[in-house]
């Protein structure tokens, strides 16, 4: 799948986000090793901080259909919705827990994930890898010396 096409499917797994609160519908888009894509929304909950967001739902999805361990490229983009399509032009880029989230499944495909940032309309992207989204950072490879 090229960049546009996986961010095609971020945006338009947007259009199925349940955002009513905060009222910013955000999809991600996430490619496995093999050419496969799977999509999240995020979904809010009353009760604010329970809300789930789009990078996590998504990476659920793919840990089902073809496990973490292959995830090779994310999309992510998010805006407003009306009329049944998605607006806004600034770039979405993962929050810090999505960050963590993202870096699991990195450090468990052995691969520097590749997350392509897209705004709303599409218009305007930037290509980030989890390595400098989150430089540092702690995860699975980190715990080699638990008893
Ligand atoms: N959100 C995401 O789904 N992903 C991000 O990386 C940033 C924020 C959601 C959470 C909340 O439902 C809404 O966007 C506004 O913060």
């Amino acid at each position: 799948m090229t960049d546009a096409e996986l961010i095609a499917a971020a945006r338009e797994a947007a259009l199925e986000a349940y955002a009513p609160y905060s009222r910013f519908s955000v999809g991600c888009a996430v490619e496995s090793v093999d050419g496969r894509v799977v999509t999240g929304v995020n979904v809010e909950n009353a009760c604010y901080r329970l809300g789930v967001c789009a990078e996590q739902s998504s990476l659920s999805a793919a840990q089902l259909a073809f496990g973490l361990n292959n995830v090779a490229r994310i999309a992510v983009a998010g805006g407003n919705v009306q009329a049944g399509a998605l607006f806004g032009e600034g770039i979405v880029t993962p929050c810090g827990g999505c960050r963590q989230a993202i870096l699991e499944a990195a450090q468990l495909s052995g691969r520097d994930v590749e997350i392509i940032c897209s705004s709303g309309d599409g218009q305007n992207v930037e290509r980030h890898s989890i390595s400098t989204l989150i430089p540092n950072g702690f995860g699975p490879a980190n715990l080699k010396d638990a008893g």
